[in-house]
């Protein structure tokens, strides 16, 4: 018999086995916990809980490790690009060069949305939140693209994985163009993912539009640092809506809704919008103030995270990308001055340091938005863009586990026990 957890309750002794991963930490099976001692176990946040067996993304975080199938954080943003992590991630190993050509081609003719979705656009408010677009077009998808959502076919689940990581940029780009009152602008397949991408968000009928290969290199690692992380709120309600048999295109605007959440991926939006409101250097210890004060709700935005307890290695990537764009682009932003020396201020303050709270992903990548040109507002578009492939990956891993159940937790009861009705002539 292999490791077991040895567990006592109401005078009874019961075992569990433990099961061990590749690395990181074991497991304890409790999967047959209620049924032999008719108790859930309890852990709202799931701050202990493995939801899944995954073989994708796998974080250290007290080392700070990101890797992806394997290879780190730091080697792929360095080396790779996001259509190859992006087939890394469906595929579980790295392309060799006609399966890399093969791919792109395959992304680049889909990238192009059925004209009647151009319509869809008009019933939105021109000052809608980019993100409010995002989560009805792509949940409207289903509507269109109905020829590849039977999930129990694999190549059903490949064409509408691919139609979603090729069609997001396009989908992005216009929700912006939709803003800011200028024609949607079609793919260019002679172009880059990421630079087709630029091209149609910034780019107009009226003249010729150069990709910039700084930025097209830098906007690419941001992609590939956001592109997935393990079981992240977003990524774990994309596979909750999936346990279901929901169709691909509804899980992943599920999974853009939660992302839109300024605990998790409106963050960046949110960070610098806070560093923004800060200003000047001088203003930084009273911010650092109110986000150690208990009775304010503020919190320093693009701090913290869940697992990452010691560094979060996308924020160090972004720092440094932040450093090539400005000087690159010659911007001299004083909000990044203003965000170096909060970092600094924090992680010398006793309250970061004792609750472990660090710079993550979503700290630096605003300053890099918004000199490339994005407005905060599409800060987060940019996250789901680049996390769809992640939560793609992740879907379709989960469709496939023969062991997959619909996701169904249960709780603590605590409110009133059974009671008689009262008539309204008696209460
Ligand atoms: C992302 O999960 C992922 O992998 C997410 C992500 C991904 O790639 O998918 O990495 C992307 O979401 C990054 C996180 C972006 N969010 C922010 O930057 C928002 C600010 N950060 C916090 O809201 C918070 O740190 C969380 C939500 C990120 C993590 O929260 P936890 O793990 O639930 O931790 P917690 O809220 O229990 O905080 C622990 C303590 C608390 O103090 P005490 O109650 O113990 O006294 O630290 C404090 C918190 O008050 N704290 C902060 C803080 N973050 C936590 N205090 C000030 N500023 C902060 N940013």
């Amino acid at each position: 018999m292999g490791n077991q957890a040895k567990f006592s309750a109401g005078g009874n002794d019961h075992e569990f086995p433990i099961l061990s991963g590749s690395v990181g930490p074991d497991v304890v099976d409790i999967r047959k916990l209620y049924a032999q001692t008719g108790m859930f176990t309890y852990d709202p946040g799931f701050t202990s809980t493995a939801s899944c067996e995954s073989a994708l993304t796998y974080i250290d975080g007290d080392e700070g490790v990101l890797l992806h199938r394997g290879y780190s954080i730091e080697q792929l943003s360095e080396e790779s690009s996001f259509m190859e992590v992006s087939y890394l991630l469906l595929n579980g190993e790295l392309p060799g060069k006609a399966e890399l050509e093969d791919f792109s081609r395959t992304i680049t003719r889909h990238t192009m949305l059925h004209e009647q979705l151009a319509t869809f656009y008009r019933g939105f408010r021109r000052d809608a939140h980019p993100m409010a677009i995002m989560c009805g077009v792509v949940g409207a998808l289903s509507a269109f693209y109905h020829d590849s959502t039977d999930i129990s076919d694999p190549v059903h689940r490949k064409i509408s994985s691919h139609r979603l990581i090729a069609k997001m940029p396009t989908i992005a780009a216009m929700a912006y163009k939709y803003s800011v009152g200028q024609p949607f602008v079609y793919p260019d397949n002679s172009l880059s993912y990421t630079g087709n991408f630029l091209r149609m968000t910034f780019g107009v009928p009226a003249e010729k539009y150069e990709v910039n290969p700084v930025v097209e290199q830098a906007l690419d690692r941001i992609f590939i640092l956001h592109a997935d992380h393990e079981q992240n709120a977003s990524t774990s309600t994309v596979r909750l809506a999936g346990s279901s048999g929901a169709n691909p295109f509804a899980c992943i605007a599920a999974g853009i809704a939660c992302l839109w959440g300024p605990a998790h991926g409106g963050a960046n939006e949110a960070a610098l919008n806070m560093l923004k409101e800060i200003g000047t250097p001088d203003k930084i210890p009273h911010y650092i103030d109110r986000a150690k004060d208990k009775n304010d709700p503020f919190r320093l935005m693009g701090f913290g995270h869940r697992v990452y307890k010691n560094y979060d290695p996308r924020a160090t990537v972004m720092q440094k990308t932040v450093r090539e764009v400005l000087t690159a682009l010659k911007v001299n932003d004083p909000i990044f001055e203003v965000a170096l020396q909060l970092e600094d201020m924090a992680l010398n303050d006793p309250y970061f340091i004792e609750k472990k709270l660090f710079p993550n992903v979503d700290f630096y990548s605003g300053i890099i938005l918004s000199a490339i040109g994005f407005p905060t507002t599409m800060f987060t578009v940019l996250f789901a863009l680049a996390r769809t492939v992640g939560w793609v990956a992740q879907w379709n891993e989960m469709i496939s586990d023969p062991g997959q159940k619909i996701g169904r937790p249960r709780q603590l009861y605590t409110g009133p026990t059974a009671r008689d009705y009262i008539p309204l002539d008696k209460r």
